[in-house]
């Protein structure tokens, strides 16, 4: 949540700063602001609203050669320009920006800043004030700034620039991400994420949390909080520019969505070995075989992906699986057994809510196993193991691809684990997959028959109920939670027997309710509970698979191995969701309230 940008080099700083952050706009998109300095001072552009407003705000006719920039996502203050970044201290001589919560904030405030008059209510003034304070005593901007850092507690990545000073930028991070990128010809960036920056540079250096770095055009220098320098070689980011281009799609959620095929395809090639079968690190083999409970801790669609991998591990390997929602394990852990072993499911890697458990279980001494699709993240650099999804950058806030390549990840896993443990199956996840990609292709080939669904059962609507018995519960939750993020329905999943327990009664004549039949052993049930909701005046949709379908049905998916239903069935949801928001006029890719990337608890 909120992005941060930093350049310092040779070139006008400001396009690169307004780029930059129009790539980590998907952080978070409430107010935006750059500050550059050049030899007339700091010039500082703040607007409430998107980066489009920034570039508008933005003053051309400064020129500048090192600056930096921010957009947010409200934690401390609602979004306005006072509390937009940066912020800057009383004298105006340092400015800031800042992803993160300062969890001491307050305090900080009481202790050092009593005369200090604050101009915004965000926590992030207090750090910047509290550098300029630390000055005024200490006489050296890096120690100051090396010893605020060590005062801050929470997460934090920061960048800092001092108005006497256009030679360096100061950057510190503690939970939250950000990386510094090496420019080869007197420049140096800094940046939220790769993404923001493979525009001038594709060589990276991560940093570590509770670390400070002196970015200077001709060289950076990473420092513990105590001044000893450590040295850390860059990597390569592997990012391909034009897989953070929307082409030729209105949106990036419709691009995700199409790319799912090729996505399904890559795991399987990627998960192959030269024998047809499953490649996997023997390590996280070993741990699957040597637990006796698996925890998946996941927020979001990362968590609806966990419920269909419980399905997948249990019925296959036979191994007891727990999903829980991160943000609640970590203030409510259950007993666990003798030999956990978690899987953390994130396709940014970089969830607070879920890295807190990490943070956790790894202190009582437990194993972990990441699922990401950013093989370089908090979470996978944290676990012990990561299993990488290979689904290429999702920037639409609505997660579409990441969803159903974790299944996919999950069915590998759950297959190979069966495997080691001797057990004979007669299913093979490759092949399955194969046929599956297939599937999904025809569907996305299908978008009238979405887009005309949604204009029929959604265009005016105020609710929407989604219904599903056993894996299609799971995707009706998915279905739900898609739709009320991008078009802002209010919309719910439901066990279809569980309606006749209180929710039928929400049921009015034409409320819409869409109803999932995948699943042979559920047919029959599943279409008595759309009965009961027809009855009742429901609007009723149902999305069956061939061989399960009826007359009247909706929508018949392609038949898939029942296990792997989720991956076909979902892929309606999506596009239904896309359309409704999109006749509803919302912003697809970017909806309100929300950034991509949760980094706060
Ligand atoms: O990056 P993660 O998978 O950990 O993110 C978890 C959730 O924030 C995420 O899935 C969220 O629910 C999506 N916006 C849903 O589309």
């Amino acid at each position: 949540m909120c992005g941060i940008v930093g350049y310092i080099g040779t070139e006008d700083t400001k396009e690169i700063l307004l780029r930059g952050l129009e790539k980590l706009e998907y952080r978070g998109y409430d107010s935006a602001g750059i500050s550059v300095l050049n030899e007339d001072g700091v010039h500082l552009f703040k607007v409430k609203g998107r980066i489009a407003a920034l570039r508008d705000a933005v003053d051309e006719k400064v020129s500048s050669t090192m600056g930096i920039g921010h957009t947010r996502w409200a934690t401390h203050g609602a979004p306005s320009v006072d509390n937009a970044h940066p912020h800057q201290s009383a004298s105006g001589r340092f400015t800031l920006v800042h992803n993160g919560v300062i969890e001491n904030y307050t305090q900080l405030r009481d202790e050092y800043l009593k005369d200090v008059e604050l101009k915004s209510e965000t926590d992030t003034e207090v750090i910047v004030q509290l550098v300029e304070k630390l000055y005024e005593q200490q006489g050296d901007v890096t120690e100051a700034f090396r010893t605020t850092v060590s005062l801050l507690h929470g997460s934090y990545a920061i960048a800092l620039i001092d108005e006497q000073n256009a030679e360096k930028i100061y950057v510190a991070k503690n939970k939250s991400p950000l990386l510094v990128g090496l420019g080869d010809n007197g420049f140096n960036v800094v940046s939220s994420d790769a993404m923001a920056m493979i525009q001038v540079t594709d060589r990276f250096v991560e940093l570590m949390d509770q670390e400070v770095v002196i970015v200077q055009r001709d060289g950076v220098q990473i420092q513990k909080l105590d001044g000893t320098v450590v040295e850390r070689d860059s990597y390569v980011a592997e990012l391909d520019a034009s897989d953070i281009e929307k082409g030729t799609y209105p949106h990036f959620m419709l691009k995700e969505i199409d790319e799912q095929p090729f996505v399904i395809r890559k795991i399987v090639q990627e998960y192959k070995n030269e024998h047809d079968n499953i490649k996997l690190d023997a390590d996280i083999r070993k741990a699957m075989q040597k637990t006796d409970r698996v925890y998946i801790i996941a927020a979001g669609t990362s968590y609806h992906a966990g419920l269909v991998g419980k399905q997948l591990i249990e019925k296959l390997a036979k191994v007891p699986v727990e999903v829980h929602v991160a943000s609640e394990f970590s203030y409510n852990m259950p007993l666990l057994s003798e030999k956990p072993l978690f899987i953390f499911i994130s396709q940014s890697g970089e969830t607070a809510d879920s890295r807190s458990v990490l943070v956790q279980i790894k202190e009582m001494g437990h194993p972990a196993l990441t699922i990401t699709n950013v093989p370089g993240s908090t979470l996978s650099r944290e676990a012990d193991y990561t299993l990488h999804l290979h689904a290429g950058p999702e920037i639409a806030v609505a997660s579409t691809k990441a969803y159903t390549a974790q299944i996919a990840v999950l069915a590998i896993l759950a297959v190979d684990t069966a495997k080691a443990k001797g057990f004979d199956l007669d299913f093979d996840p490759l092949q399955e997959l194969a046929i599956v990609a297939s599937s999904m292709e025809s569907l996305c080939d299908q978008k009238e028959e979405m887009e005309d669904i949604a204009r029929n059962y959604l265009a005016t609507t105020r609710n929407c109920f989604y219904l599903g018995r056993g894996v299609d519960y799971f995707v009706a939750q998915e279905g739900a939670l898609k739709l009320k993020e991008i078009s802002y329905i209010q919309a719910e999943g439901f066990a279809g027997g569980e309606l006749k327990h209180g929710t039928i009664a929400l049921i009015e004549e034409n409320t819409p309710v869409i109803a999932l039949a995948t699943q042979e052993s559920v047919n029959y049930s599943i279409r008595a509970n759309v009965q009961e909701v027809v009855a009742r005046g429901a609007n009723a949709c149902i999305i069956s698979m061939e061989g399960l379908d009826q007359e009247n049905d909706t929508f018949v998916v392609p038949k898939v191995h029942e296990l792997l239903s989720p991956l076909v069935s979902v892929i309606p949801l999506q596009l239904i969701a896309y359309y409704a928001a999109l006749h509803r006029e919302c912003d697809v890719d970017k909806p309100r309230n929300l950034a991509k990337s949760v980094t706060v608890e």
